[in-house]
């Protein structure tokens, strides 16, 4: 028998090449996500329950990546944290928070604060604005039975603006006028929507972010194959989920492959990652059965014992290679998943033919991941683990979500365990980036593309690894 040589990321290096390239900021990040989905960076955070929850995913997405909704709760839960993702940002806020102009005081202070907003529009039974309710309106009122008919600004008195309107155009009324929130009226006086000053500052403070044609931060979410997963799938699309990904340790199986054609059959333009894989054979059968992204990685993950505990998986490099010459064939973009532990992997992987990057642990740690922060010996930590580990294991059993699972009975391939606090994901994402673009200007590679085709690896000797990080002198 033939048994080949399988390379990780640390086996090789990037050749490097000539470059024109004067500047990082010359190099151009964007990339497919899927057949018909692009970002501006090519990162994505894990969807493991201690990586991807709303707070992470909307981190990512104004940095331009996306963030995948781990599946590890109840579809409502699943479906609240995407509707926070949606919520947090667009162009127009289409269903504002409205009240009837009979509703007290006490009513709209309840609504405001339950909803965290400082505004309400007044709505009268059919639809049509009657005036605007804000903070300013309310501060010194004491009285908390008077209806707020009594106490808004009237349509007559507040600045609203007609639908179909533009941004810059909402932007010189809302400097001009000096207000902060307009009111989108459409002919009849009907209220279609809301514009904020607070959702046009955050476009200009995120120019990367990854946003739906409503202006609405990109977020995925991920589904199983057993039990529930169709009802998931719609109730997560319902709720304008942008990219379902099918999230199964070992992707080569006949479930994956119909879980793939009934999401496709079912929803029409549902965009599927199907995984994880890790050969050419298992990439070319999820893409004949609809696949919109493969996700490769089979046990090289830094929480991973597949490879221990059932002795399968194959280095990642050689993965992706072997993986993107199928997708490259079908112009199938590929993800790899796991094992990128510094920026430096990132650039290998995506010249190795990977589209974009799947990061747990490198974002896990940060403020923006789900739990707290834990102290030990005076150092802040947070939990990272595995998704086929026991905790994981135990808290979908607690939830009882339909994966039936006997923990005396179960093998865990993950571990839990302790990553450094790192701050928040822009100061993390800011730095892999700036490798990323230094990288890709050694290879000469102003765009990603680019960097498949110019690519040069080396392979590399345990002297040459040890020769490629800083050694022979002691860190201060
Ligand atoms: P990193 O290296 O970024 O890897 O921490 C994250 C990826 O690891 C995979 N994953 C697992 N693999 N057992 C495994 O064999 C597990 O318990 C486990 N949990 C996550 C997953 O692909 C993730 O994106």
């Amino acid at each position: 028998m033939e048994i080949k040589e399988g390379l990780s990321y640390d086996d090789v290096l990037l050749v490097p090449k000539f470059s024109d390239i004067i500047s990082r900021r010359q190099v151009d990040t964007s990339t497919q996500l899927t057949k018909t989905l692009r970002l501006n960076i090519p990162l994505i955070s894990a969807n493991m329950d201690s990586v991807t929850e709303a707070n992470m995913a909307i981190a990512v997405a104004r940095q331009g990546g996306i963030g995948i909704i781990h599946r590890f709760m109840t579809i409502e839960d699943q479906v609240k944290e995407v509707l926070k993702v949606k919520r947090a940002e667009a162009i127009i806020i289409e269903r504002p928070y409205t009240l009837p102009p009979e509703a007290s005081l006490r009513e709209a202070r309840k609504m405001m604060e339950e909803k965290g907003v400082n505004g309400l529009l007044i709505i009268d039974e059919f639809g049509r604005y009657m005036g605007i309710l804000t903070h300013r309106d309310i501060m010194f009122e004491e009285d908390p039975s008077l209806p707020v008919r009594q106490l808004m600004t009237s349509k007559e008195k507040s600045i609203f603006a007609p639908w179909g309107i533009n941004l810059e155009q909402a932007k010189q009324i809302l400097r001009e006028k000096k207000v902060e929130k307009l009111p989108i009226l459409d002919e009849g006086g009907y209220l279609k929507g809301l514009i904020t000053l607070k959702d046009i500052k955050r476009k200009e403070q995120y120019p990367l972010a990854s946003q739906d044609s409503k202006g609405r931060l990109l977020v995925g979410a991920a589904i199983g194959v057993r039990g529930d997963s169709l009802e998931r799938a719609e109730a997560l699309l319902q709720a304008g989920c942008d990219v379902l990904v099918i999230d199964i340790a070992h992707g080569h199986s006949d479930a994956v492959i119909e879980t793939i054609k009934a999401l496709k059959e079912r929803f029409v333009g549902v965009q599927v990652i199907a995984g994880n894989v890790a050969t050419a054979e298992a990439t070319k059968d999820l893409i004949m059965a609809g696949a919109d992204a493969i996700k490769v990685g089979v046990g090289g993950g830094s929480i991973c014992v597949t490879r221990v505990v059932t002795g399968a998986g194959v280095p990642q490099l050689t993965a992706v290679l072997e993986c993107a010459k199928v997708a490259k064939e079908f112009n199938v973009p590929l993800i790899a998943d796991g094992g990128i532990k510094v920026s430096g992997d990132i650039t290998k992987s995506l010249a190795a033919g990977a589209s974009t990057v799947m990061l747990g642990n490198l974002l896990a740690g940060t403020e923006e991941s789900p739990g707290t922060v834990v102290l030990r010996e005076g150092k802040k930590y947070k939990i990272y683990r595995g998704s086929a580990g026991y905790g994981t294991a135990l808290s979908r059993k607690q939830q009882k979500i339909g994966d039936q699972i006997n923990i005396t009975e179960y093998t865990p391939e993950g571990v839990e365990s302790l990553v450094p606090y790192k701050g928040h994901v822009n100061e993390v994402v800011n730095q892999l980036l700036g490798g990323l673009r230094s990288g890709m200007s050694y290879s000469g590679a102003r765009t990603i593309e680019e960097l498949k085709e110019k690519v040069k690896f080396v392979k590399i000797s345990g002297a040459g690894f040890k020769e490629s990080s800083y050694h022979d002198v002691k860190l201060l």
